[in-house]
């Protein structure tokens, strides 16, 4: 790894020539730094953790099981207390903010076990994500069924007779109703059949590209850094290394200690 590679710097935008689709802005949306964060007193598991992410892009987080990665989207969404650092949303610090203050402010989080409401339907689930919102939540509805079809034909089903990915669906719709300008997923692939893992990776993309800031926080490493524009790999509550998500693939660094090393050149 090089110097441009190591994180925490807010002046981090890295081109993407061979993605010329891809258009971020300069603008960052949110600006996490040097994050110490635990949930016992005299335990810290985030030990100055960074994360930045630019309006429009979308941002992985990977890395060992343990590293910090939840422990980091939960401090960022108020779950977990921040003992030092600051998190920079526009111009306001995230840190002492309660979750409910955060969401309206414009951040959607959906945890690693994505829960839902079993005993109500699909429709009513959508409609409890849209709890901070006034007026006609129709034409956003059926917005996000077009994206999700699945939940659409479902959708006076109870939420209860959904399978896993459904779920997870279900839960990024909702999350969805609130209209956030940042999306933080917690592993939304996790326990998905190959198949739907496609169809979840296939959705961040369309949601990403309708304007949507991402963090995603993945085990399927390879498959996140491969539609990311960036990726930070955490190691024991850190960023310990940051780049373009081409980039960490291709890392050999990186692919031995966590893509796997006998894959390494299917890449
Ligand atoms: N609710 C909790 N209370 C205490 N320690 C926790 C809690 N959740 C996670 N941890 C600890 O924090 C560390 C990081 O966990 P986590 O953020 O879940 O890692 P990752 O998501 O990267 O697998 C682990 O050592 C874990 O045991
Ligand atoms: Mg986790």
């Amino acid at each position: 790894m090089n110097d441009s590679q190591s994180a925490n710097s807010s002046d981090l935008l890295i081109e993407q020539p061979d993605r010329p689709e891809r258009q971020i802005s300069r603008q960052l949306i949110i600006d996490a730094r040097e994050i110490v964060a635990g949930y016992v007193e005299g335990v810290d598991i985030l030990q100055g953790a960074n994360l930045a992410v630019y309006e429009g892009e979308l941002v992985t987080v990977i890395g060992s099981n343990g590293a910090g990665k939840s422990t980091f989207a939960k401090a960022i969404f108020g779950l977990v207390p921040v003992r030092s650092g600051q998190i920079l949303f526009g111009d306001r610090n995230l840190v002492g903010l309660k979750p409910e203050q955060i969401v309206r402010l414009g951040i959607s989080y959906v945890p690693q076990i994505a829960n839902v409401f079993p005993s109500l339907s699909i429709s009513d689930n959508l409609d409890m994500g849209a709890y901070t919102r006034d007026g006609n939540i129709k034409p956003l509805k059926d917005k996000i069924y077009d994206t999700f079809p699945v939940l659409a034909k479902r959708r006076s089903q109870r939420a209860g007779t959904l399978s896993g990915g459904e779920r997870q669906m279900l839960a990024m719709g909702r999350a969805m109703m609130l209209e956030p300008k940042l999306l933080i997923l917690d592993e939304p692939s996790a326990a998905l059949s190959p198949i739907l893992v496609q169809d979840i990776f296939n959705l961040i993309q369309t949601i990403n590209q309708a304007g949507t800031s991402i963090i995603l926080v993945e085990q399927n490493a390879r498959k996140a850094l491969a539609i990311a524009d960036r990726g930070y790999v955490m190691h024991l509550g850190k960023d310990e290394f940051t780049g373009k998500g081409s980039d960490l693939l291709n890392d050999p660094e990186v692919a031995e200690l966590y893509l796997g090393v006998g894959n390494f050149s299917k890449a």
